[in-house]
């Protein structure tokens, strides 16, 4: 069993790269099947979840192979439309292969996919959305065949503006004959990139980055290159653990624009943030303090919910007490459990979570519960008093890129077991 040991209390600086983004290039790798072409996606984080979007191909007859960050998908020889329950429970967005795989072959069978346990994370608007566009949904034995005779476009009205139905509607629509008119969908800065890749392929696709979504339906898809957008949850993660340990960072290639929703916040701890092109400075002041306005997640331009964990763990040595507000997840304070553990008050109460800063945490051999509460405790452990061991490292190494060598390069004492 991997492990990883952080003896924390140094301080940060340095320069990192920030990586691919992962929620954007996994989508885009499954858009790859609309395609008659090869594609080419530089600046692919190597992470497992993005295997898992490799082998889900491979299995679908689309040769799909890496080098170094570049992920090349030759759809040519796709020739099945069935995803394997093992394949499907690696992670959430296997689900997003369903509308690509519909989109070309008119027909696919999946089954709930996986992901990090946050509460309940049904797909009732995702079918909800196909059935629209002329998809009929049945369960066979626990999994869900989908068929369509023709795929129409629809207008289409999601109850929340949720990531992966908006999606799955994108990926269906761009194949379904006609338009699809798509309200209330989400605007996450990854739609805009599988959007854009779409659109490199020949797509039409107008409105991504707001609330309504027109896409013209169109047969065929051609090849092309594309580099994937930088990682705005990686780069929050990296900067809330300079913000937790104190120090200072320059992290380049990243996304400003993208990013200021959880800038704006982590400003206020009285960080130094100076921006410029795509890098972002930070310097920590000799304490943080806390955040006086309650933080809410909130889909996208608020804060992010993916950013909450880390944001926490830095706070838990604030100055004064910070609230946190989960509107997204029903069950995303699972790492406050190993927060506590090492010295943190935090007290949570349904969707709300009180962090009352404390003067110092310690080291403790403490669990990931899931992707980015795992990250928290990585950022908590490098500003921690003493030694803490870290297991269940499969959650981080979901959407890290060697999480260890990327803070040992900042100078933390971080090492992999
Ligand atoms: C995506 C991100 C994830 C991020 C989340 C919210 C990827 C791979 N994952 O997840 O990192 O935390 O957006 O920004 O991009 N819901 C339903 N029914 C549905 C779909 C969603 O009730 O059919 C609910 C979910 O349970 C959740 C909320 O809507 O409470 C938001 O989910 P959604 O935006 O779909 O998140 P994901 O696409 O799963």
């Amino acid at each position: 069993m991997q492990k990883l040991i952080v003896n924390g209390g140094r301080r940060l600086h340095g320069e990192l790269k920030l990586q691919g983004s992962k929620n954007s290039a996994l989508p885009i790798m499954a858009a790859c099947v609309l395609s008659s072409e090869e594609c080419s996606l530089r600046n692919c984080p190597r992470l497992t979840d993005v295997y898992s979007a490799a082998r889900i191909l491979n299995c679908l007859g689309c040769r799909c192979s890496f080098s170094g960050n570049t992920v090349t998908a030759d759809p040519s020889g796709i020739n099945a439309t069935e995803i394997p329950e093992s394949l499907m429970r690696q992670m959430r967005s296997s689900i997003m292969f369903m509308g690509a795989i519909i989109g070309r072959m008119g027909e696919c069978t999946v089954s709930v996919p996986g992901g990090c346990e946050l509460g309940p994370r049904p797909i009732d608007m995702h079918l909800a959305a196909l059935r629209k566009m002329g998809v009929s949904v049945s369960d066979s034995g626990g999994r869900i065949v989908c068929r369509a005779e023709r795929l129409h476009g629809a207008k289409i009205s999601l109850p929340f503006p949720s990531v992966g139905a908006t999606e799955n509607v994108i990926l269906c629509g761009v194949c379904a004959e006609g338009e699809t008119v798509l309200n209330n969908a989400a605007r996450e800065p990854e739609i805009c990139d599988l959007c854009s890749f779409l659109r490199a392929c020949g797509a039409q696709i107008k409105g991504d980055g707001g609330s309504r979504i027109v896409i013209s339906g169109r047969a065929e898809l051609h090849g092309c290159e594309y580099t994937v957008m930088p990682d705005r949850i990686a780069g929050a993660t990296y900067l809330s653990m300079t913000a937790a340990a104190g120090g200072e960072i320059i992290l380049t290639d990243a996304c400003v624009p993208e990013m200021e929703p959880f800038l704006s916040v982590l400003e206020q701890t009285g960080c130094s943030i100076y921006t410029k092109d795509d890098s972002i400075y930070l310097r920590s002041g000799p304490r943080l303090r806390c955040v006086r306005e309650r933080i809410r997640t909130m889909p996208h331009p608020g804060f992010p919910t993916d950013a909450q964990a880390v944001l926490m763990a830095a706070l838990c040595k604030a100055d004064g007490t910070s609230v946190f507000e989960e509107n997204i997840f029903d069950c995303r304070y699972r790492h406050t459990d190993a927060l506590n553990k090492m010295g943190a008050d935090i007290q949570v109460l349904g969707k709300v979570a009180v962090v009352r800063g404390v003067r110092s945490l310690h080291g403790a051999e403490v669990e990931a519960t899931d992707l980015r509460g795992g990250a928290a405790m990585v950022a908590a452990a490098l500003s921690a008093e003493g030694e803490t061991v870290i297991t269940e490292l499969h959650h981080i190494d979901r959407g890290y890129e060697k999480i260890e060598e990327a803070a040992a390069s900042l100078g933390g004492d971080i090492r992999r077991v």
